[in-house]
């Protein structure tokens, strides 16, 4: 009887157990997050583990299909949805359903100096992302503007990392909230594109922290960002895809970053030091070498078969491989799995709303002799419109960040909107070539008969504007290269100085992302520097231009007279663009404004600086107490006149100076800002928190951020050129 109920046990023991294995397994979605983490990593084989760490195609990476764990669709860039590419090609697909809204480039976002934009420009581009099903937008760049010849200064954020910092943080909240992870890049010290791929950087660490870190730091460890991206160059003797001291210490280790480190694409050299050294997530390298498009297999990556085999010969710890994987469960939980996933919109009006509004208040007014601007639309009868840049695409163009686009107005079309067919006369004026990658195409145009052209035209009208600056050509405003000068390209010196002979009522329009030299500065009685402003650009110029929109961008990277007078180019090659092997950032700390205030060097136009229809006064400044103890928070008040006759917005400025201590410090920094809109007459109470432990330094004998006591100058201006007051403060 017993060897019966035995029989019988055992046979529906493993009915159950069949039965239970041909059950699938459901990941229990009921739990908090990071129980649903370990919980599907408890399910999964070490193969499948290995397999969430590499790229199957140009843009994606596998998920766990036998436990319905979705792959994570990664896709380009800062400022709008890249079209879909072919399975493993850089090349679109031709897909007809992914033309996208081109939102205006970083340098615009920063320039509006208006953290509210930034926050209503993440959720839009999220929106766009999330539509289009993306896990990962690769984006925001926020790598500093350390000279004005980088090819992808464009992308990012200026000059000062309390700027970066407080901008890039709505951002990424913006994207995330969408269920969209964002993915700030490129960490670290991608300041150039000039050998990029392998340039070995060093320099301070007082640099290193104070100026190049604390945005990613924000992204971190304010907006929480769920992923990063390696940079292409090493530091310090490692590719940054793969860095102790980057990845495993600063950002693993003392931030405590939870999320997930891609690699850049081909940025992966070794799988010792990719697997030891903190990289998560490998994408596009090219295993071969010896080609860009080489033909394997995406087993072949470093962390793919190589990793496998050395977690089974128990070369690789396997703890190295479940915090990978716990990393790629956590970011595929916040967006694709999470239950409570919003859903996107895609080229929807709000979105064109929102690009014109981030346009319109990142315009910069550099000159405006006798009010020149703004136009009303009945003040001129003849007005000509030269230069290429009034009637070329400047989304497409400039490596990965190009886009295809639903529509871009340009300025030429924005101004015939605004004042008419009849009343507006084209000349192309200059030319010049088509944005390739890579590599530069002159124009085959005759630039003398484009300028006779253009001149007739200038002769016969009332005003004219010429919209030039850079483009998204190779040696432009464009990944890849570095320019070759400060000058701007295409012969547009001379064409301006050809239209100033024979109309002095000519004004400049400039769209690029980088600082250019002026020749003509002296000549021209009005500058506007516009940016790469996206789909709704001519809109966005004609309003401000005819004055419906009064312009409040302030720069957020200095332009200077010449190029030597920039810190990156005062200590010679090794300090840019490097040797060609390994480079050393000599300026130290002093980048930017910190550079020209600090040796004196007059810029053209200084870091902050912007001009505005209306007037206005900072009045006075005043703090809660004189004497502060390190552990204290600084209010300081101060109110703002709108003393003219428009509405508008001033940003103002707080700036500070520690004049004494034990290592050398610039004569400012920022420590805080707020745009403040007026009507006319109107004034305003603004109060700032500054903590004092913002006031410090980084201090190399401590490995760690001091505050030393004493006196400290408070600088309240509208522009790092223009200190209006100054107020001492003390810290015990
Ligand atoms: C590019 C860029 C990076 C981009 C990635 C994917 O080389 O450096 O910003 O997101 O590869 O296109």
């Amino acid at each position: 009887m017993k060897s019966i109920v035995l029989t019988v046990t055992v046979l529906c023991a493993s009915l159950w157990a069949g039965a239970q294995q041909k059950q699938p397994v459901y990941l229990d979605l009921s739990q908090p997050l990071e129980k649903r983490v370990e919980n599907a990593l408890s399910l999964m084989t070490t193969e499948e583990k290995v397999s969430l760490c590499y790229a199957q195609s140009k843009f994606s990476s596998k998920g766990v299909p036998r436990l319905g764990i979705p792959e994570v669709w990664t896709d380009d860039g800062p400022h709008g949805i890249r079209e879909e590419v072919l399975w493993d090609e850089w090349g679109g697909a031709n897909w007809t359903n992914d033309s996208c809204t081109a939102f205006p480039a970083l340098t615009c976002l920063a320039a509006s100096f208006n953290p509210k934009l930034s926050l209503l420009y993440g959720k839009s581009i999220g929106e766009e992302a999330r539509y289009r099903n993306k896990t990962v937008l690769l984006g925001p760049g926020v790598n500093i503007y350390r000279t004005p010849l980088n090819g992808r200064n464009f992308e990012y954020m200026g000059e000062d990392p309390y700027l970066s910092s407080h901008m890039v943080v709505p951002y990424i909240q913006g994207v995330q909230s969408i269920g969209v992870a964002a993915c700030v890049k490129h960490f670290a010290l991608n300041n150039q594109e000039e050998w990029r791929g392998h340039i070995n950087v060093d320099l301070s660490d007082r640099a290193l922290y104070e100026i190049y870190l604390p945005a990613f730091k924000a992204a971190v460890q304010e907006a929480k960002v769920w992923s990063i991206m390696g940079a292409y160059n090493q530091f310090r003797g490692e590719h940054c895809c793969h860095n102790d001291l980057l990845l495993n210490k600063i950002l693993k280790n003392d931030w405590k970053f939870d999320g997930v480190v891609i690699s850049d694409w081909g940025g992966v050299h070794s799988t010792d030091q990719a697997v030891k050294n903190g990289l998560d997530l490998e994408m596009g390298t090219y295993t071969d070498g010896l080609t860009t498009n080489g033909k394997f297999p995406y087993s072949d990556y470093y962390l793919a078969k190589p990793f496998l085999k050395g977690i089974k010969e128990g070369k690789y710890d396997i703890a190295l491989l479940d915090d990978k994987a716990r990393r790629i469960l956590r970011l595929i939980f916040r967006t694709t799995m999470s239950a409570n996933r919003p859903y996107g919109r895609f080229v929807s009006p709000e979105h064109s709303e929102a690009a014109r509004k981030i346009a319109e208040e990142g315009i910069v007014l550099l000159k405006n002799d006798k009010q020149f601007f703004p136009i009303g639309s009945g003040k001129y009868k003849k007005i000509a419109v030269i230069g290429e840049n009034a009637d070329r695409s400047l989304v497409v163009g400039g490596g990965s960040s190009s886009l295809k686009v639903a529509y871009e107005k340009s300025p030429l079309e924005g101004l015939i909107a605004k004042y008419g067919k009849d009343h507006i006369t084209y000349s192309l004026g200059y030319a010049s070539g088509p944005a390739l990658y890579g590599r530069e195409e002159p124009s085959k145009l005759n630039a003398d008969s484009l300028i006779n052209a253009a001149v007739e035209v200038a002769k016969q009208a009332d005003v004219v504007f010429f919209i030039g600056g850079l483009n998204k050509n190779h040696f432009q405003d464009c990944e890849g290269g570095d320019r070759k000068s400060l000058s701007l390209p295409f012969g547009q010196d001379k064409l301006i100085d050809a239209l100033l002979k024979v109309n002095k009522n000519t004004a400049v329009v400039l769209l690029s992302g980088n600082a250019v030299s002026m020749p003509w500065i002296n000549k021209v009685p009005a500058i506007i520097q516009g940016w790469y402003l996206g789909s709704e650009a001519g809109n966005a110029l004609a309003e401000v231009i005819s004055g419906e929109v009064n312009p409040s961008g302030k720069l957020p990277f200095s332009f200077s007279k010449k190029l030597e007078d920039n810190a990156a180019h005062f200590y010679g090659k090794i300090s840019y663009p490097g040797d060609s092997i390994n480079q050393y950032y000599k300026e130290d700390i002093l980048v930017g404004y910190r550079w020209f205030d600090t040796k004196k060097i007059a810029p053209q136009y200084p870091f902050g600086y912007g001009l505005s229809y209306t007037s206005f006064n900072l009045g006075t400044l005043s703090t809660n107490k004189s004497v502060y103890s390190k552990e204290d928070v600084i209010k300081v008040r101060f109110t703002v006149k709108n003393t003219g006759a428009r509405y508008g917005a001033e940003v103002a400025q707080l700036y500070v100076n520690d004049p004494v201590c034990s290592v050398s410090r610039p004569v400012k920094e920022l420590k805080a800002f707020e745009k403040v809109f007026l009507q006319p007459g109107e004034t305003k109470v603004v109060e700032m928190d500054v903590k004092v432990s913002d006031l410090a330094f980084y201090d190399e004998s401590r490995k760690d951020w001091n505050v030393e006591a004493g006196d400290f100058i408070l600088q309240l201006g509208n522009s790092s050129g223009n200190i209006s007051q100054k107020l001492k403060i003390t810290v015990k």
